[in-house]
């Protein structure tokens, strides 16, 4: 058994970030989506990995994540030269997975049960593809199942605009290489794109044994920035561990749930956890609440945050009111002109949401 983790797309939807970096690479809890994937798969016992990568963003995959060795297992960089679809991207990964079954895993999901159940059955029973679905309720965004009395599935459609059903398809699929065939026959949707959806329903077509399971447990797809905050506050909820490696100060406090990494200060704070700071960060007259995690070499003085997201580099001084469920990309700076309250010096980057409260 094989996996191949899909890690290409431009990531529109969360740009700017995207610009300088894979989606896949942005931090929950201050580890890359990717790697959550990566670690579940290994969990279940799969350790023969393939990564389809971008020509924009491989080269930056690759050199973080590496050959597999820090996860237990072996990973291969596949490129998929432009984005023609998932089905596309596993036609191009075919002299990677050969013959072999294999997991697909979307690189930006993470569900929160355990894949070895699910393998397992998927192994015994010889299945062509088992589906997994999970009720949303904006079926609209993703690719959506009619399912019949009996359980059975009837019909999957892709961002339907009338949804059949609230049923999404989970960005986790397990395939047998009967898919290959499908993937040949089928021909790319009104978007331009050879979707994996239309080849499960091409095997549905021809009776083949497509199993779907409806997922117990949390999906995120982090796709935009109000998935990834969340995505970040159920991850520090359901796995963070309290350790605390840097320097906190007599007139500091981290109560509840906080890692703070090495080489990193509190001076004058309260952190409220569950929270983490990564490495080699100074935090000066801060209030940290919940749900936040900091990235490393982070500046912080004179900030009020809680729910939200910095990433490495980034820094924010003197700013008077509570910062929340923002997102703030690498190296960026926020701080608050002093002297002339009424105006604003702003250099924001292409595609930047920003809310003046
Ligand atoms: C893709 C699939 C869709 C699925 C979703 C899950 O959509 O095409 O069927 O429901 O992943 O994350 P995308 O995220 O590429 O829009």
């Amino acid at each position: 058994m094989k996996a191949l983790i899909l890690s290409g797309g431009k990531g529109t939807r969360l740009r700017p970030l995207t610009y300088t970096g894979a989606k896949q690479l942005v931090p929950v809890a201050n580890k890359p989506i990717l790697w959550y994937g990566i670690e579940a798969l290994v969990a279940a016992g799969i350790t023969d990995i393939g990564i389809v990568i971008s020509p924009e963003s491989g080269d930056e995959v690759r050199a973080k994540t590496g050959d597999g060795k820090r996860f237990g297992a072996q990973i291969t960089y596949i490129r998929q030269d432009s984005p023609d679809g998932l089905a596309h991207a596993v036609k191009v990964a075919q002299p990677f997975l050969g013959d072999s079954p294999f997991v697909m895993y979307l690189g930006d999901n993470l569900i929160q049960g355990d894949l070895a159940a699910l393998l397992n059955d998927f192994k015994t029973r010889t299945l062509a593809a088992t589906i997994l679905l999970c009720p949303v309720p904006n079926p609209t965004a993703f690719g959506v199942a009619e399912v019949g009395a009996d359980g059975r599935v009837l019909r999957l459609v892709e961002k339907p605009k009338v949804p059949p059903s609230n049923l999404a398809l989970v960005g986790i699929y397990f395939f047998s290489a009967v898919i290959h065939d499908a993937i040949a026959d089928i021909s790319p949707s009104a978007r331009g794109e050879l979707e994996i959806t239309d080849a499960i329903q091409w095997l549905i077509d021809r009776q083949a044994c497509v199993e779907a399971c409806q997922l117990r447990g949390w999906w995120l797809d982090t796709g935009k920035k109000d998935d990834l905050l969340e995505a970040n506050r159920v991850i520090l909820d359901t796995r963070l561990q309290t350790a605390i490696l840097g320097e906190v100060d007599a007139q500091s406090k981290a109560t509840g749930r906080v890692r703070l990494g090495e080489g990193s200060r509190l001076i004058n704070c309260t952190v409220r956890g569950p929270a983490i700071v990564g490495a080699n960060c100074h935090l000066e007259n801060c209030f940290i609440g919940p749900y936040t995690s900091i990235a490393d070499d982070v500046r912080l003085v004179d900030a009020d945050i809680e729910h939200s997201v910095i990433l490495a580099g980034a820094s924010v001084e003197g700013v008077s009111g509570r910062i929340v469920d923002s997102l703030i990309g690498q190296r960026a700076s926020l701080t608050t002109a002093p002297r002339r309250p009424k105006a604003m010096r702003l250099m924001i980057g292409d595609d930047s949401k920003i809310e003046l409260i």
